[in-house]
């Protein structure tokens, strides 16, 4: 072979830092040097074995980036030096291109399947010898960065995976830290009031007890014990009903009506029961109720929960919205369409403030601390909106008008499905609505 590359290309491509290592390993000493020669002229760095044992050697001891290889060398030959480089983890991906007589198939065949990536026939070309080496060491260096890239990206993916994990981890403990603290401090006032109520009955019980043993009990003293003792009691009463209710909301917000049963029910029938139950608390607020909903609306759903979220809605814009005014008015619609049910409670009562429209749902957000407020109202709204009616509720407050909606399958999700009886559809007002 004679390297017929022009004077001025050699010398720019020496000039040129290292192209790659190249191990050439060819056990006839003038194609070695000429090869060796050309690549080096080329620009590579090149380093020769003279055999098989030595190129592996070299192999291991300084990995190269690409291997040219003669198959048929005394001692170790290409074919077998090749399977122990593919053998060993650390030099497997280093191409081997075959140095092999040009019309020898066999060899062709025998190579590849030892692991070569190419052939250079012999007698040698030098365009094709520096063709093929540079597209495979092209090749090899692509690779590696794309496997480093790869690793990159696997590595931080893990990275983000666990900082996810770490995040859900902390918003989780903030958020049972916010409902123990809220659940701690609702439960304050109703077993502080217990407390303070029976510690005192019980040192009036053993003034009592010491007065009477001693006859100097008076009637009047009889007569004011009794009085607070009733007094105490209905205190007493009272603050454990208060407690008993937080925990029933309490409980509700842990389960969600996990147990609750899905039947098929009319929607105006389940308006006019429920809202039956508001009216007189709507009435005595002075507040008229509207109800706009289309006949013949028949769910297959969760009535219960259903019930306790109207329930919900409209307490609060009682609660809420009015104090005392004299046009206060809630308004109930319900349609459907392509199954969905849409059904909003509109009240003009106060509104709620632009900065707490995103809150309202939140557990223990309340406008009401420390006047009856447990701010869990509308979190077990939101709960069971999603977690049983299968749907999703919004609120917008502004222009005179606090409108909450809800949307929902009439056909809820259901895990048991009891069919009841389609009850008749009450004498509802639809369009025109009615008025408390
Ligand atoms: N119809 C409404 N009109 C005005 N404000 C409302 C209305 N409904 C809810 N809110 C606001 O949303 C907050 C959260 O409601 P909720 O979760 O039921 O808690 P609570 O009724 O115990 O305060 C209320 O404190 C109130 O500020
Ligand atoms: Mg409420």
């Amino acid at each position: 072979m004679t390297p017929d590359m022009p004077q001025q290309r050699q010398t720019e491509a020496k000039a040129q830092a290292n192209l790659g290592e190249v191990l050439i390993v060819e056990d006839t000493p003038t194609s070695l040097r000429l090869l060796a020669s050309l690549l080096d002229q080329a620009g590579y760095k090149v380093r020769v074995a003279h055999d098989g044992e030595l190129a592996l050697w070299s192999a291991q001891a300084y990995p190269p980036e690409l291997i040219l290889l003669d198959v048929r060398m005394p001692g170790i030959d290409g074919l077998e030096v090749c399977r122990r480089l593919k053998q060993s983890a650390q030099l497997r991906d280093i191409p081997v291109i075959f140095l092999s007589a040009q019309s020898d198939t066999e060899d062709k065949l025998r190579g590849f399947e030892a692991g070569a990536i190419d052939f250079i026939g012999k007698p040698y070309q030098a365009p094709e010898v520096l063709a093929r080496t540079e597209a495979h060491l092209a090749l090899a260096r692509s690779q590696r960065a794309l496997a480093l890239a790869n690793a990159e990206l696997t590595s931080t993916m893990a990275q983000l995976q666990a900082t996810r994990e770490d995040l859900q981890r902390a918003e989780r403990l903030a958020a049972l830290g916010t409902m123990v603290a809220g659940v701690a401090h609702e439960l304050n006032t109703p077993i502080g009031n217990c407390m303070l109520c029976a510690s005192t009955q019980d040192q009036r019980a053993r003034d009592f007890a010491e007065a009477a043993a001693s006859n100097r009990l008076r009637r009047s003293d009889l007569n004011a014990f009794v009085d607070y003792t009733v007094q105490a009691s209905a205190l007493l009463l009272r603050n454990l009903v208060a407690a008993s209710r937080l925990i029933d909301s309490f409980k509700q917000v842990a389960t969600g009506q996990a147990g609750s049963v899905r039947c098929r029910f009319d929607l105006a029938h389940l308006l006019v029961e429920v809202l039956g139950c508001l009216r007189p608390h709507l009435h005595a607020a002075g507040v008229t109720l509207e109800i706009a909903a289309a006949p013949g609306i028949v769910m297959e759903s969760y009535p219960g929960a259903l019930d306790q979220v109207i329930n919900q809605l409209v307490r609060n814009a009682l609660i809420h919205g009015f104090h005392g005014d004299a046009s206060g008015a809630v308004r109930i619609e319900a349609a459907t369409e392509d199954g969905q049910l849409t059904l909003a409670c509109c009240d003009n009562g106060a509104g709620i403030a632009e900065g707490d429209l995103a809150r309202v749902f939140e557990p223990f957000f309340t406008t009401r601390m420390g006047q009856g407020g447990t701010g869990l109202g509308l979190h077990i709204v939101h709960n069971l909106v999603t977690n049983v009616l299968g749907g999703t509720i919004k609120v917008t407050s502004g222009g005179g008008e606090t409108r909450f909606v809800l949307r929902c399958p009439c056909l809820a999700p259901a895990l048991e499905v009891q069919r009841l009886p389609v009850t008749g559809t009450p004498d509802l007002a639809t369009s025109g609505g009615v008025s408390s």
